[in-house]
């Protein structure tokens, strides 16, 4: 694992680099909005999304300056969700990667705000020329992006979360919400990377294939940790889900069977980069991580 632990310190230190150019550090009596946005995309995080986007187009060989924006811009996303999901209407937590949250950092209002400009920060930089000078490519990014989190992704996954307090779901539904919820943003950090390099239809099946699964058992294990993780480790609250009624596969299954799934979902997911032969270890390596994770 070191080739892999190596890379994922390199691309840490490549997308804090990256954000704190991008995200800029404005005077003046809206200054208060960019220290929110600053404060919360360089509290940490284990750069995950970041780490697919440049893994997937290091497969296709694209220039490291192309995807360590891209990379950079979907962490801004990541950070906006996070920022929102912890607000007081959402699941009320104090803490986030180990800082207290953006709402109590600072206040609600400026949390929100400090999510929409992430949001938006994160489309101007994809739409850049300096992201990519094919105009076609940066179209293509921003439309997988905007699908994957809109309301037909991420932010309708949310919404399902929420719904799924007062509701009994099954696992179709469940399933649904967690693809949605939290494997649409880690499915469009491979497909960034695809669209970058100019990835043939088989590539982004198979990378579409890969990411699906590592998405299912991303949330599933963040769901466990919930329930056998370390606070401390963590950076955030734990025991939570339960308490809100939380519609999740560990609610369906159990802690076992859920575990079992997301051993099954991780071996697929492996089996789906076999074909990218030793171009495929990173993604394979951080499959693994995501199930041994303790953080
Ligand atoms: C937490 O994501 C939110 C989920 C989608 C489960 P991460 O576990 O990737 O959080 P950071 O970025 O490392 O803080
Ligand atoms: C968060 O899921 C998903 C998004 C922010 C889109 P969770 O609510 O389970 O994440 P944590 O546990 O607060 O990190
Ligand atoms: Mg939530
Ligand atoms: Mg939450
Ligand atoms: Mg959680």
């Amino acid at each position: 694992m070191t080739e892999f632990t190596d890379a994922l310190v390199d691309v840490v230190a490549a997308t804090e680099t990256a954000l704190l150019k991008l995200i800029p550090e404005n005077e003046g009596p809206e200054a208060q909005i960019f220290q929110a946005m600053r404060y919360s995309a360089m509290a940490g995080g284990k750069r995950l999304r970041p780490f697919l986007v440049i893994a997937s187009a290091d497969l296709f060989n694209v220039s490291r300056l192309c995807s360590e924006r891209v990379a950079a811009a979907i962490e801004m996303i990541h950070t906006y969700s996070l920022i929102h999901d912890d607000l007081p209407a959402m699941d009320d937590d104090d803490f986030r990667r180990g800082e207290l949250t953006c709402h109590l950092k600072f206040d609600e209002a400026t949390a929100i705000l400090a999510g929409d400009a992430l949001l938006t920060l994160a489309f101007e930089i994809l739409a850049h020329s300096d992201t990519h000078n094919s105009a076609k490519i940066r179209a293509d990014l921003v439309l997988e992006i905007s699908r994957a989190v809109g309301a037909r992704g991420m932010v309708g996954g949310q919404m399902l979360d929420l719904v799924g307090e007062q509701s009994v779901f099954g696992k179709p539904e469940i399933t649904r919400l967690q693809r949605m919820k939290t494997g649409a943003l880690i499915n469009c950090s491979c497909q960034a990377g695809a669209i970058l390099g100019d990835a043939s239809e088989t590539q982004r099946h198979l990378l579409n294939a890969y990411a699906h699964d590592i998405g299912l058992a991303f949330q599933i294990v963040d769901d466990l940790l919930d329930i056998d993780g370390d606070p401390d480790e963590l950076g955030k609250a734990t025991n939570k889900d339960i308490k809100a009624g939380k519609a999740t596969f560990v609610s369906l299954l159990g802690v076992e069977r859920a575990r079992v799934q997301a051993e099954i979902l991780i071996n697929q997911a492996i089996k789906n980069t076999e074909s990218f032969g030793a171009k495929g270890n990173l993604l394979r390596d951080l499959a693994r991580f995501v199930i041994e994770r303790h953080n």
